[in-house]
């Protein structure tokens, strides 16, 4: 039976821009939920920004704007971002909405009325210029433990210890530079103690991450304490109900803001009722993605809240770990903090889609973007396996066909193969362990290919008589193209697009595995997606340096030495970069012959698998005997610009060694298009 389901991302905080590190938990969450509506579920996706809080305050301050219009500003940039990224939100909202100050006040007023919310009066730190209570990230001084100068009021970054920002030792406004004073002031607390057993019980669940599990029972075993759920004016949010002064803290009203997201759609989708997904008998499930640093939030305070004022509690949190890239944190110098803009200047975002669902497990660990392994893994599997599958055999069907398809498979067990492997991927989807479920695909598109290879379409297509197979060969692998992109549909939403366009179907979905596409006209082949070339990886690491980097003397020398490092030497010797430049490919000689009135020259016709077919003029006809050539593997330098010559355009060069020559041959198991690395 079809399942309801409603997933969150976290909500980006509406004072900066999107970057790689977002993107892990949004495309993450973006591939899960239009799996799960491909494989024939009801998955509603909503996320919203999070507006409130001191820094969002401030940061309108500084820049002489209303909050309003600052978080108006990064909702616009976010949802381009977002939507450019092909996350498929949805609703897209803000938690600064007549719905999000409804519910929370309604959560509150319940968690008030249930006993669960004390007051009681504390003392702060004031900074008494700005006028203000200072959060702990606002406070600075030298460490209680290890007297390292200039750590925040509530953690040391040099020795770890954990604190109060009354403890450290001189400590500053980073406001106003003044001393902080003690000021007292009344504060609302929501007690957490009173829900231990529940939560005890709901992180036990089956649903649970152990990783998750094991971190909660930490926290259970330190005691649970009372969460201070209010903040003094000035405050950019929501005032409490009944308080004079008084606003509810950010992360207060930031997980309702899921709710209110809903809520927001529900007002304009008939087919959707906010109290089948929230209230307490909902039989839908709901599932929120989150960073491992924000567990705390989501696992303890988040199901309390909704448990306590009547509503469901989530079935899981789905946890994941940071981005490293290249191995390391991101970092503003080394142009590796890319925001989502930089990428999307530079380079395809189903690209990044692709890698990352490459890599992720399903597991609360990190995931590294090493831009080296991404450029290989971009180019082998997607352009060298899937997308080979399709210009390989697509033109023979509009060029001897006219589009038409044939009306049965040359390989039915392959198609049944594939269809078969659904289940599998199916659940490797459904686990969040997308890597596994690639590395699966990947392997049918393998094995596909051998396919190709050993039935050699191009080959048969020479032969006289041999029509009927020719079709039959290529319907097979495009029947199979069909299935491995319903498989990929989640991670590459545009591409499968594309493919629904050139393959004339409707939009596909799982339940189009088992019917191969027979009897039926194609549109003509497009390239589908391009080669990564690694300048481009350079040139966008260069621009996140550009950005983001302080304007500062060492910039300059980091920007300089990255120009000087490609550029050539006088003498003879290369540089890396230069030799990069040259698209060395193994190419299959399709055709050989004797140009009239040129004594050494053969002209060749190249096939160069996605790159398509080409014609060399080679001089290497006091060596061959153009029949011997046919069929025959080679190298060739796919990107020498075209050299017209009095005989015909050369569109490239092939490789071969000494006076003779001996044209170069790569091993055996090489196919048209391979790059040569
Ligand atoms: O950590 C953050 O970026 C928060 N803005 C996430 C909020 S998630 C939810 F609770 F709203
Ligand atoms: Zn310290």
């Amino acid at each position: 039976m079809a399942r309801d389901i409603l997933v969150t991302s976290a909500l980006p905080y509406a004072n900066g821009s999107i970057h790689l590190g977002h993107l892990v938990e949004y495309i993450q969450t973006d591939i899960w939920a239009r799996f799960q509506n491909l494989a024939g579920n009801r998955c509603i996706y909503v996320c919203a920004d999070d507006a409130h809080g001191t820094p969002i305050m401030l940061k309108a301050r500084a820049a002489g704007i209303e909050a309003e219009d600052l978080i108006a500003e990064f909702g616009a940039e976010h949802q381009k971002d977002f939507g450019d990224f092909l996350i498929g939100f949805d609703n897209y909202y803000t938690t600064h909405s007549t719905e999000n100050r409804e519910l929370a006040e309604t959560i509150f007023g319940r968690l008030s009325d249930a006993g669960y919310i004390s007051r009681r009066t504390i003392s702060q730190a004031f900074d008494e210029e700005y006028g203000m209570f200072l959060p702990d990230r606002f406070i600075q001084g030298e460490c209680p433990k290890c007297g390292a100068t200039e750590q925040y009021g509530d953690a040391c970054e040099v020795c770890g210890a954990t604190y109060q920002p009354t403890e450290l030792s001189t400590p500053v406004s980073v406001l106003s530079g003044a001393t902080p004073v003690e000021r007292e002031s009344e504060h609302y607390f929501f007690q957490l103690a009173q829900f231990e057993q529940f939560l005890h019980n709901w992180t036990h669940g089956e649903q649970i991450q152990d990783a998750i599990t094991r971190k909660l029972d930490e926290w259970f075993e330190a005691g649970l304490k009372d969460w201070d759920i209010s903040r003094d004016a000035p405050y950019f949010g929501f005032k409490i109900p009944g308080s004079d002064n008084k606003y509810f803290y950010v992360w207060l009203d930031a997980p309702i803001g899921y709710m209110a997201s809903f809520a927001n759609l529900c007002a304009r989708r008939d087919d959707l009722s906010f109290d089948d997904f929230w209230g307490r008998d909902s039989n839908a499930e709901l599932y929120h993605f989150i960073g491992k640093d924000i567990v705390y939030f989501h696992a303890l305070f988040w199901p309390a809240m909704l448990e306590g004022a009547g509503y469901r509690t989530p079935t899981s949190i789905h946890a994941h770990g940071f981005l490293t890239v290249n191995g390391d944190k991101m970092s503003k110098s080394r142009g590796t903090f890319i925001r989502a803009r930089t990428w999307l200047d530079h380079l395809p975002a189903e690209y990044l889609r692709y890698y990352f669902a490459a890599k992720l497990s399903g597991r609360v660990e990190d995931i590294d973007l090493n831009l080296d392994d991404f450029v290989a893994r971009i180019n082998s599997d997607l352009i060298g396996k899937y997308v080979n599958i399709a210009s390989r055999t697509a033109n023979f069907i509009t060029k001897r066909f006219d589009g038409q398809l044939a009306s049965a498979l040359d390989q039915p067990a392959l198609f049944d193969e594939v269809a078969a492997a659904g289940a599998n991927i199916r659940k490797h989807f459904e686990q969040r362990r997308f890597a596994q479920g690639v590395r699966a695909i990947m392997d049918l598109a393998d094995q596909t290919n051998a396919y190709l290879a050993e039935r050699a379409p191009w080959q048969i297509a020479r032969e006289d008589g041999r029509d009927a197979e020719l079709q039959q060969i290529c319907t097979t692998a495009l029947s199979v193209f069909a299935q491995l992109t319903i498989y990929l549909k989640p991670i590459l939403p545009q591409t499968a697009a594309n493919v629904e366009a050139f393959l004339n179907v409707t939009a596909l979905d799982w339940s189009h595995l088992d019917t191969p596409i027979v009897d039926h006209t194609i549109n003509k082949f497009k390239p589908l997606l391009k080669r990564v070339e690694k300048d481009t990886i350079e040139r966008m690491l260069a621009a996140s340096a550009e950005d983001l980097a302080p304007k500062s003397a060492d910039h300059s020398s980091t920007v300089g030495d990255t120009a000087s490092a490609s550029a050539s030497d006088d003498n003879n010797t290369i540089q890396i970069d230069d030799f990069a430049k040259v698209d060395l490919r193994v190419a299959r000689v399709a055709g050989a012959e004797s140009v009239e009135g040129a004594d050494k020259l053969l002209k060749l016709t190249l096939d160069v698998g996605d790159l398509g077919q080409r014609q060399v003029f080679a001089g290497i006809k006091p060596s061959y005997d153009p029949a011997d050539l046919e069929g025959r593997l080679t190298v060739m330098v796919a990107n020498l610009a075209p050299r017209k010559m009095r005989f015909g355009t050369s569109e490239g060069m092939v490789l071969a060694a000494g006076d003779q020559p001996y044209l170069l041959a790569p091993d055996s198991g090489a196919e048209p298009g391979m790059p040569i690395k």
